[in-house]
Parts: C-alpha cells; structure tokens; sequence
C-alpha cells in the first residue's frame, strides 16, 4: 500500500507509520509507535529527499516514491545518522545512484560508519549552507546535540518549512499528518522530550532561540505529526527546557518485602497533605518512559529501595543511573529504605545520581519495617522538601 500526503506544493510527505513499534533502542517503551517522516522536495531544477526512514521500512518509502514515479533523485539529505533516519540510505543511494548525499561533517564521519555509506557519496554541508533546488532553496542549521552530536535542521524558506529532524517531534503513530489532537500530541512529545532531548537542555534553548527566530509557518519533525501552529511546540519546548520546576515529586521505588513501599505510601501521603504534587512509581510494574517524562517538571525526586546483597537493589540502581543520564531539572533528591543488617544503599544511590545538579535532603533509611520514628523521619523529610518548594515560591 502507497501513503503519500502533500504538506505543501511540491513538498510531500513520503515516509511511514510504525503502529506496532514498542521499544526503541531496545530501551525506550513505545506504547503508541512512532512514525518515520521522510519528505520529498521538489524544486523546478532538482529534487531532493530530507531523511530516509528505518531500516525496517526502507521499501514503504521507496514504494512512495515509485508511486509518484520518481525516476531521479538529486540529492539525499541526511540530517542525522541514526537507523530510524539514515537506515534506508544505504538502499536509497543504490536504487538512485546519481544521488548525493548531504549531511554535516559529523554525521558524514557517522554513516560511513553505521550505515557502511561509501564516503565518496556524501558531501558536507556547513552552517547556514544554501543548496538550491530551482524555485526552492534548502538552507542548513546545524543543531548538534539534539539528541547526536550530528544532527541538521533543514529551512525551505520558500514555503516556510521547517524541517527538524528528532529535533520537537514524537514518538506517535496516528493518520494525523498534522498535529490535530494537540493534548495527545503534547503528552507524546513531552514523553519523547524526556526519552531523547532532556540531557542537553542547554542546547535545545539555544536552538530554539534560533528556530523562533527563522519563524516557519510550518515544522516538520521527522518523527510524529507535523505542526502548522509551530508556536504549540515551540512554547512547550520552552517551558520544559527552562530553569523553572514544578511543585511536583518523583518517587521511583521498589520493595522486596513491603517495608520501603509502608515508607513509600507514608510519605506519599504526607507530601500530598503538604500540597504537594507526587508521582510514585513501583519499578516493577512502571513504564520508564513515564517516569522520565514525570522528571521533566519535578522540583524534587525521591528514590525508594530495599537493602540487598549489601547495597541497593538494582532496580532502583537502574532508574537512579537513568536519571543521572536524563539530567532532569530537579533541585533535591533524597533516599527512602530499609535494611536488615547494614549496608551501603544510600550510598550507592547517592553515588548513582552524582550528575545531578540537587541537594541531597537528609535520607530516611529503616531497620526492617518503618517504626514510630522512622514516620516521624519521613514527616520531618515531607516539611524539608515542602520548605523547599516554598522557598522557591512554587508552593
Ligand atoms: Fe529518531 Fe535520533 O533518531
């Protein structure tokens, strides 16, 4: 089946959805799959097509454009290296072999690399490089750091399109070429902000800045719908990129024999009847995902673990490692547990999340199941992190 769709005159959207795609460098949960955008362009002298799609999907896009009976491909670009973008490349080079494949210098170095692309096949464009298609110019933004060291963002400043790669798209399969449905979109998007841009939140301000300024009717992401009202996108990137946090706490725990989830429910309700905001999470049922886009927003997280084989249990070793490579905005962090004859846990969890730029609140650790004093530790733990909030004006 061919699924083509025009975004505008003579550009189309040429790539494919993925419904059933679940997980994503065999790391990330897909609950509603993804889509790999691929778009042709089509200027009155040369044609040119932004992004190939995953490997997977490599014959969906050349179906399409065999549909449109497209006999000559002048130039591929590559606006970043990894498979779900550049995995099709390698077949696309074969099947249009005057092609010439554009891309910045270090993805260049990439797919030469990843997708065994010979080099004399690609050619690097720089910074602000125009490439002109006739009556259609491609203009170059290099954005390294969203989410590769590679990535392009690509201006056809004669419609007025953006196109930004993994750069404010989603992982969403829908029929929606547009991002129509805007709730959903942006529960999608935070999700997949969280997964892939969150650690290199300085940079995304800094490309924002850049993108507002260039001011595109329409942006083209390569993953998820596209957005005709940019400012939806733009404004969302910004608040989860900013310094600001949010009255809200991230607690990731796991209990082997239901002493550190008794700490757990205690202290949940204790910061909730603080007013405060709590998003809890039992590792072994919970969807990392969620609890990466939970830490877009936290002021605070709170790390719940047993004690096991003299440390921390590797459940909550796995999230408190995620967290430190996500780089979350939060300010303070703290540790709930038990023990049943010593150990290292906080220590180890400590040590895990040493990335973080927090203040470590002082940790509530039980001997076995939480006595009359460890509740009271956890109420003392509940009025720190709400003077906390306070004192940062967001309770
Ligand atoms: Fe959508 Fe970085 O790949």
């Amino acid at each position: 089946m061919v699924l083509v769709r025009e975004v505008g005159p003579g550009i189309q959207w040429v790539g494919a959805i993925d419904w059933d795609r679940r997980l994503f460098d065999a790391l990330i949960p897909l609950p509603d799959g993804t889509s790999y955008n691929s778009y042709l362009v089509k200027g009155s002298e040369k044609t040119a097509l932004i992004d190939g799609v995953d490997t997977s999907m490599v014959d969906v896009l050349l179906e399409n454009l065999e549909s449109l009976g497209l006999r000559k491909l002048d130039y591929i670009v590559s606006q970043h290296a990894e498979q779900d973008h550049s995995g099709a490349i390698s077949k696309l080079a074969k099947v249009y072999p005057e092609a010439q494949i554009l891309a910045s210098a270090r993805c260049m170095d990439l797919l030469v690399a990843f997708s065994l692309i010979p080099p004399d096949r690609v050619r690097e464009v720089k910074n602000g490089e125009k490439v002109s298609l006739g009556d259609k110019t491609l203009e170059f933004i290099h954005v390294p750091w969203v989410h590769w060291p590679d990535t392009i963002l690509t201006y056809v400043p004669e419609s007025k399109v953006l196109f930004t790669c993994d750069f404010l798209g989603s992982h969403l399969a829908t029929s929606d070429l547009y991002a129509n449905d805007e709730a959903r979109v942006y529960k999608s998007a935070k999700r997949y902000y969280a997964e892939i841009m969150m650690p290199f939140r300085t940079q995304i301000q800094k490309h924002l800045a850049r993108v507002n300024q260039i001011n595109p009717e329409v942006i083209a992401p390569s993953h998820g719908p596209l957005y005709r009202n940019p400012k939806f996108i733009l404004d969302a990137y910004a608040d989860w990129s900013s310094d600001k946090v949010k009255n809200q706490v991230v607690l990731p725990f796991v209990s082997m024999h239901g002493a550190t989830k008794a700490m757990i429910d205690y202290f949940t309700d204790a910061l909730i009847s603080r007013g405060i905001f709590v998003q809890s999470y039992d590792l072994t049922k919970s969807d990392v995902g969620k609890i990466a886009e939970s830490l877009v927003d936290a002021a605070t997280v709170v790390v719940g673990s047993p004690t096991v084989l003299a440390g921390a249990h590797p459940a909550a070793i796995y999230v408190a490692f995620l967290a430190n490579a996500l780089r979350p905005k939060a300010k303070f962090a703290s540790i709930i547990g038990s023990y049943g004859w010593g150990g290292k846990m906080p220590e180890q969890i400590s040590q895990a999340i040493s990335n973080l730029k927090v203040e470590v609140l002082q940790p509530v650790i039980a001997k076995g199941y939480p006595k009359e004093e460890d509740l009271k530790a956890l109420d003392r733990l509940a009025d720190d992190v709400a003077s906390r909030h306070k004192g940062m004006g967001i309770l």
